[in-house]
């Protein structure tokens, strides 16, 4: 079976780790973690970084920061992983849904302003699969209507935005480096791993110490025990941070190594109609986190179908996600109730992701293409 995804560890992680059991920094306290935040936070554009537990909990430390009110509203794309939502709904919010663009499958930034209401405290881009949203649309609405900008770079680590707003000057942009605050994970599946992890990034000096208050149940300088805010324990352990940091330093290898593989799937898999492939845009260097494919209505097979063939021919496959607004728990509790989002509810059917690891041999992903080509006519 070649498998979907495996992460790629080196002796330098185990080294770091063992320096940590040899020096005993084993908990949320360590130079790792220092090092870690600094130069992921330098690596992406932004001033500060805040290492976290995971990536679920970046979003849901992100959106604690802005205090939202009850009922306030976040704008987010249907098409996203459930943390995106829970961020929000954890924090009293309301997450109001956009469709997703047809080509990037990010969201449809042409329908966001249309859903900003008086309650709108934030927009939340998620950049999807490895390819970025078309941000420069997302910053002009949040200027002009003064919102925040919750980026949700989960799955980016490395891929690039061509922007035109940039101090005058058209430049590429590190995603994650757009957001009021902008969110990282760091689990095994990512680009650069710390097993579970990660990142919060801002170049807001309060922002960064309330997060870093937040991160550690907002214990207080001077009267330790006395505690004024609600906070959460969702530290980074060094250890993790050791493994992050030496990932780190090989991410130019593996943007390339990524950047080759998606290109080879493409060249690969174009010939097949019954395939809509997801293509770089002009503004965009993507990472191909995972390699997605969509089949059309036209193949006469859904992505579950698609992927138990391929499954047979020893290939493991990943269905794409289900839209926030057909989750059965937030239909549940009364949201997005009657809500309708054709295109993600097409992706959510039609979509998979094919073996995308940086393990992946170019013989394995030949392997999967040919499999590929004998399930598909
Ligand atoms: C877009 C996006 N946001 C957030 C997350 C949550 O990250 P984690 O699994 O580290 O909690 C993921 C996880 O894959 C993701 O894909």
């Amino acid at each position: 079976m070649i498998p979907v995804n495996e992460p790629s560890l080196g002796i330098a992680e185990s080294e770091n780790v063992t320096e940590c059991l040899r020096t005993g920094w084993i908990s949320s306290a360590g130079r790792f973690i220092d090092e870690f935040e600094r130069k992921w936070a330098a690596y992406c554009g932004k001033r500060y970084g805040i290492a976290v537990s995971n990536g679920t909990t970046a979003l849901q430390l992100a959106v604690a920061s802005l205090d939202l009110k009850a009922g306030d509203e976040v704008i987010m794309p249907s098409f996203t992983i459930i943390s995106c939502a829970l961020a929000v709904v954890y924090n009293r919010g309301v997450p109001v849904l956009v469709d997703s663009d047809q080509e990037t499958w990010c969201m449809d930034v042409t329908q966001i302003e249309k859903k900003i209401t008086s309650r709108t405290r934030a927009i939340m881009p998620v950049h999807i699969y490895g390819h970025p949203v078309d941000m420069d649309p997302v910053m002009d609405l949040a200027r002009k209507y003064g919102l925040a900008v919750i980026e949700d770079a989960a799955e980016v680590h490395g891929a690039e935005y061509f922007t035109m707003r940039d101090t005058g000057d058209p430049a590429w942009r590190r995603c994650g480096s757009f957001g009021t605050v902008s969110c990282f994970s760091f689990y095994a599946n990512k680009l650069i791993t710390t097993g579970e992890g990660g990142m919060i990034l801002t170049d807001s000096q309060p922002l960064a110490e309330k997060l870093r208050s937040l991160r550690n149940l907002c214990f207080q300088a001077q009267r330790r025990f006395v505690h004024e805010e609600l906070g959460f324990n969702f530290r980074l352990t060094n250890l993790q941070a050791a493994i992050g940091l030496a990932q780190l330093q090989r991410i130019a290898q593996i943007v390339s190594r990524k950047r080759w593989m998606g290109q080879e799937y493409t060249k690969r898999l174009e010939d097949l109609h019954c395939l809509r492939l997801h293509r770089e845009k002009s503004w965009a260097r993507s990472v191909y986190w995972m390699y997605g494919v969509v089949l059309t209505e036209d193949s006469g097979m859904n992505a579950t179908e698609f992927g138990r063939r391929l499954q047979d021919l020893g290939v493991e496959t990943r269905p794409f996600f289900l839209g926030m607004h057909e989750q059965p728990v937030f239909r549940q509790g009364g949201l997005f109730l009657n809500e309708r989002y054709p295109v993600t509810e097409t992706l959510a059917r039609q979509g998979l992701y094919l073996p995308s690891g940086l393990a992946l041999t170019e013989e394995q992903l030949s392997r999967v293409c040919d499999a590929v080509h004998q399930v598909i006519p």
